[in-house]
């Protein structure tokens, strides 16, 4: 996760709340970063979702199904 965001997380209380993690990445996903988040907030975790960066520019339709049913599973949309 870039610097910013380990600032955002250590500064905030994350108590009672639920973090749902989500990426574009060249290539490393999520990278085990949910557990990181877990460590640092203490937060209610829910399944993320990382997507390449290349899909979401150039596949939009790949990349629209795959968010939809990232959704779909998290019980966000029908
Ligand atoms: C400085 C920097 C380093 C990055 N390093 C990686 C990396 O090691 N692995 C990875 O999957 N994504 C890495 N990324 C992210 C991808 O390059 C980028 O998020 C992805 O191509 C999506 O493009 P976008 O930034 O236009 O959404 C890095 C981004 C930046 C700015």
């Amino acid at each position: 996760m870039p610097m910013i965001v380990y600032n955002f997380l250590e500064s905030y209380d994350f108590s009672e709340k639920t973090v749902i993690p989500f990426c574009t990445h060249g290539g490393s996903g999520l990278s085990g970063t949910e557990s990181t988040i877990k460590d640092i907030t203490g937060a209610e975790m829910m399944d993320g979702f990382d997507i390449a960066g290349a899909t979401a520019q150039n596949q939009r339709d790949k990349a629209n199904e795959a968010v939809s049913e990232w959704l779909r599973e998290g019980g966000f949309i029908e």
